[in-house]
């Protein structure tokens, strides 16, 4: 499993928090898109590019962290095929996968604190897809995005 984890300078730190955290308990490659550096960058880009890596298939999941998680995943959600939710705590991250059907999970570092991101990091890597009446609502939202 390769994970694409991304942020602007408002994140560098709990970027690196959580990539070392999926690395030592889940052994996936955490591939970082992000910004290494505390200077002011525009996080559209870093939402994008994810987002593209996520869509080409170059990762099979994607984590991007802002300040707010906000801004991050409305660039990220620009992309066909991406589904990303911003979660600040564990139900809503649980929900985004067996509901939703995410393949995107955002939040903000300065909404949650270090313990925080990691359940809702652990919570949404370690739930499934439900599938089923979901699939049809999953569904409608790409017919959506079909339309344009
Ligand atoms: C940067 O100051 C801040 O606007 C950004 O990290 C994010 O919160 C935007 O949604």
């Amino acid at each position: 499993m390769r994970i694409g984890i991304g942020n602007d300078h408002a994140a560098v730190e709990l970027k690196n928090q959580i990539k070392d955290h999926i690395e030592a308990n889940y052994g996936y490659e955490v591939v970082n898109f992000g910004t290494d550096s505390s200077e002011s960058v525009d996080y559209p880009v870093y939402g994008e590019k994810v987002a593209r890596a996520v869509a080409s298939g170059d990762v099979d999941l994607g984590i991007v962290i802002c300040g707010t998680g906000l801004g991050i995943s409305l660039a990220a959600n620009k992309v066909k095929g991406i589904r990303c939710c911003v979660c600040s705590e564990p139900y809503t991250a649980r929900m985004s996968r067996a509901h939703n059907d995410c393949n995107m999970l955002a939040f903000g570092a300065r909404v949650v604190g270090l313990d925080l991101a990691k359940m809702i990091v652990d919570t949404w890597l370690t739930t499934e897809f439900e599938g089923g009446r979901h699939q049809r609502r999953v569904d409608l939202i790409k017919d959506i995005e079909e339309k344009g």
